[in-house]
């Protein structure tokens, strides 16, 4: 059986004892706080175990898409150095909420695992919890009792995290032994006995304060490993000898041109099983909505993608390499999880950038490495150095502690780091456990209604106080979650006001947190009312993003996917995967969108839909909803252009946005850009900015301006005094002549270099003043190509000289003309090269 027909039979058999087939929930999960990624199949029906939510069905099956990389489950160090632990794998699962229970639990694992699958029963055992004799019982049934174990807490009462449903559990192990002689090998860390099935009898509810609380109804939660039962039934002692993986490693094997190999030590089986593992991980997150980033989930990420990076180096591969597998993970399980082949693209380039930026970082904690080695004087690279790489570079310790024996010779001090690292620890839970016990002050598991979808001031009863913190039956306040920040408001109670500065969540609980201590005491009346300007403000803001996001998609493309959002009451910001900047008219296209859907006057719709039903709204999307329960609320404007899964408050008519306006675009990490943009009232305020903005540059422009043109008259007054100075030379030149009458004329002719007319007539001026009497002077330049001509005549002579007629003589021989006063008069001519031919022929033009 392949890989993908042992799937289907596990959710055919299910179906066939009465259980609802569920689609896995993304391995992001939305709305639990708790965890960072889906680390079992149970975790969608948390809320059924804890007898807060519900279900149409009281049975349920999948294959759920689990990823186990931190906190309570966290198989990282494991992966790549065995044959069965990984970071993501798949988890069949089979459930009962509330209806049977052990008997039929065990029972239909057996049937499945016997006669369905034909496993040989003498290969199997069972491990119960050491106080569990009913379920020992059970399998009495089934195994002689040398094949039933009982084990303590640590491998057989089962916990979701440090809090949540548990119980105790019983697992089913497939000895690979040859002879049969796995007995003294289960739970041994051995991988010839592995367990492969586990089931758990959810009966509790771990609370933060340590202690188990009894839930209302009993439940049935169940997790088999999809990759290890297939191993089983391939006859294959090794997970990644199964057909889907061996899928991948084929193509790894492709890329590097090596082979290979099962050994365990051998450090390119080790490489290539790390790498066809950490790609599943990375692509079915990103899948989902996540991008490798510097805090939370997305750290995790970027650590999981430098670990397989690192590890393709030894495959001798330095250029980025991991993206390119992308491609063979979708042809192996794309049929089963078609989100990787919606999301191929994206998947490839954020992986690639990721890789990109990661061959640097690596290049750069080399040097580093090299800086601190040559101080090092004992031949121990200190504890600091391998912390700062770590922590900086992404260096883990085993990276350091290689290059540090292979390329200096020296040991790296483990105990040094191990403090610095276990300080850091110490800080960030310190940082958490403020933050727990300050909520907690005022948790008391009580509950509280959210009436703010439809009203904005609620009169309530007080069901919880402490200090500044009030715990009401129902309320207006949102929570912040889903980009949408917290409302504020005022509590009236008591005869008092106070103002309501935040509101957090705690448990099913909302507290609203006062500027002062409120007197009050549980049981009386109070009245929670909000700002509600500043509400309305925030659903604009809200409404707006969903447009924004559907124009993104339109005009960018569908590879668009929320990477984050905040939405403020002045302004709204939106996260999303793409990976170049945006040209300027794709921005005015989305803005247009956009404002073009709140002029249509669309009427938004909210409806809570079944989940299955939510899924198949065409278009809908659900990456970031609030919480994928039963039921779903879907908020619609026109549903022809934006469906989204969103638990967050809403104007109820596109119109009352108002308008929209982009005002940044800019990147926020390799493939996220970020649009900030404002709607409704703060465009009024913005526009006003601007204006005053463009009020003062304007202004400052004016003066520019004319400061300019004093510079530029300053200049050419400079310019025109340096031009006189030619003048004496010109003098110097001059020549006489005498004329008809008696007259000695003196006649100057020469070149000068101006810029334009205006200069040149300056010059002939001035020459004009000095000549005083009986004087002719001609002056020519080239500007710009053409020759510009001057001439000018004293005053004395002007009856018998007239100056146009001179110039116009001259202005003819070089091809142009011109004309003026008898005193002075200005001309053009083309041909510059017989200026100063004619230059030097004007005084005998002269009779
Ligand atoms: N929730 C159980 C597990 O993860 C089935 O092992």
């Amino acid at each position: 059986m392949s890989c993908a027909q042992i799937r289907s039979s596990f959710l055919e058999f299910f179906e066939s004892k009465g259980h609802r087939v569920v689609p896995s929930a993304p391995v992001i999960p939305h709305g639990d706080a708790t965890l960072l990624f889906t680390n079992a199949g149970m975790n969608q029906f948390k809320d059924v175990f804890l007898g807060t939510g519900k279900r149409e069905y009281l049975r349920a099956a999948d294959t759920q898409k689990c990823i186990r990389v931190s906190g309570k489950h966290n198989d990282l160090e494991e992966v790549g150095r065995d044959t069965y632990h990984h970071t993501f794998f798949e988890m069949l699962g089979n459930w009962s909420f509330g209806d049977y229970f052990k008997q039929e639990a065990i029972a239909w694992s057996w049937e499945l695992l016997t006669n369905v699958w034909g496993l040989e029963p003498q290969r199997l055992h069972a491990t119960v919890y050491r106080t569990d004799d009913e379920s020992f019982e059970i399998w009495k049934q089934f195994l002689p009792e040398n094949h039933i174990h009982r084990f303590d807490e640590k491998d057989n009462f089962w916990e979701m995290g440090d809090t949540g449903p548990c119980g105790p559990c019983t697992e089913i192990h497939y000895d690979h032994t040859p002879d049969l002689s796995g007995a003294p090998l289960v739970n041994a860390g051995d991988p010839r006995v592995i367990e492969i099935w586990n089931n758990v009898f959810i009966q509790y509810n771990r609370k933060p304060d340590g202690s188990l609380e009894e839930l209302p109804s009993k439940h049935v939660d169940t997790g088999m490993g999809l990759e290890r039962v297939t191993a089983v039934l391939q006859g294959v002692s090794s997970n990644y000898d199964i057909d889907l993986f061996q899928h991948i490693i084929r193509a790894i094997e492709k890329l590097s041109a090596r082979s290979y190999v099962a050994d365990l030590e051998h450090p390119d089986g080790i490489a290539m099983r790390v790498i066809a593992d950490h790609i599943r991980t990375l692509s079915f997150a990103i899948a989902d909505g996540a991008i490798p980033g510097n805090e939370g989930r997305g750290y995790v990420l970027r650590r999981i993608l430098r670990r397989a990076a690192r590890y393709a180096r030894n495959l001798g591969l330095t250029e980025p390499v991991l993206w390119r597998v992308v491609d063979a993970l979708t042809e192996a399980m794309g049929e089963a999880f078609p989100e990787l082949i919606q999301h191929q693209a994206l998947i490839k380039k954020v992986i690639k950038a990721e890789e990109e930026q990661f061959l640097v970082t690596l290049d750069n904690g080399r040097a580093e490495l090299e800086q601190a080695a040559k101080q090092v004087t004992d031949n121990v690279l200190p504890g600091a150095v391998a912390f700062k790489l770590y922590d900086t570079y992404g260096f883990p310790l085993d990276l350091t502690d290689l290059i540090a024996r292979e390329d200096y010779a020296l040991q790296v001090d483990h105990a040094g780091f191990e403090e610095l690292l276990q300080q850091q620890r110490d800080r960030s839970r310190a940082a958490r456990k403020t933050h727990v016990q300050t909520v907690q002050a005022a948790d008391h598991g009580l509950s509280t209604t959210f009436t703010g979808y439809s009203t904005t001031e609620s009169q309530t009863t007080v069901l919880g106080v402490a200090d500044n913190q009030v715990i009401l039956k129902e309320t207006p306040f949102y929570v912040e979650m889903g980009g949408q920040v917290s409302d504020t408001g005022m509590l009236v109670v008591g005869g008092s006001q106070y103002a309501v500065e935040d509101v957090v969540k705690s448990g099913d609980a909302i507290i609203h947190v006062c500027e002062t201590a409120v007197e009050c005491t549980v049981g009386d009346v109070a009245i929670a009312r909000l700002d509600v300007p500043r509400r309305r403000d925030i659903e604009r803001e809200h409404t707006a993003t969903h447009l924004l996001h559907e124009a993104l998609r339109r005009v960018l493309g569908t590879h668009v996917q929320q990477a984050g959002s905040l939405v403020a009451p002045n302004h709204l910001r939106f996260d999303f995967s793409h990976f170049e900047r945006l040209r300027d008219d794709e921005l005015v296209a989305i803005e247009h969108m956009v404002n073009e859907k709140i002029f249509e006057s669309i009427d938004v719709v909210t409806e809570e839909l079944p989940l299955e039903k939510a899924r198949t709204v065409p278009g809908v999307k659900m990456f970031f909803g609030d919480k994928y329960g039963e039921k779903v609320r879907v908020v619609f404007v026109d549903p022809d252009f934006s469906a989204e899964f969103c638990g967050g408050t809403h104007v109820r008519n596109s119109s009352e946005i108002g308008l929209f306006k982009i005002v940044s675009e800019g990147s926020v990490a390799a493939g996220v850009r970020r649009i900030e943009a404002i709607a409704g009232r703060s465009i009024p305020q913005w526009l006003t900015k601007q204006r005053q903005h463009i009020e003062t540059l304007t202004a400052e422009a004016g003066q520019l301006h004319e400061r300019i043109h004093q510079l530029e008259r300053e200049l050419q007054r400079n310019r025109t005094q340096q031009l006189l100075q030619s003048i004496p030379s010109l003098l110097e030149h001059a020549v006489t002549k005498d004329v008809e009458g008696g007259l000695t004329m003196r006649i100057v002719a020469g070149r000068v270099d101006v810029e334009d007319m205006d200069q040149l007539k300056a010059v002939g001026d001035e020459l004009r003043q000095q000549l005083g009497k009986q004087g002719i002077g001609l002056i020519g330049s080239v500007t710009d190509n053409k020759v510009l001509l001057v001439c000018v005549v004293t005053d004395d002579v002007t009856s018998r000289y007239s100056a146009g007629t001179l110039v116009g003589k001259v202005a003819k021989e070089l091809g142009g003309g011109g004309g003026g006063k008898p005193h002075l008069a200005t001309a053009g001519g083309k041909d510059v090269q017989k200026l100063d031919a004619t230059l030097s022929a004007f005084a005998s033009v002269l009779s």
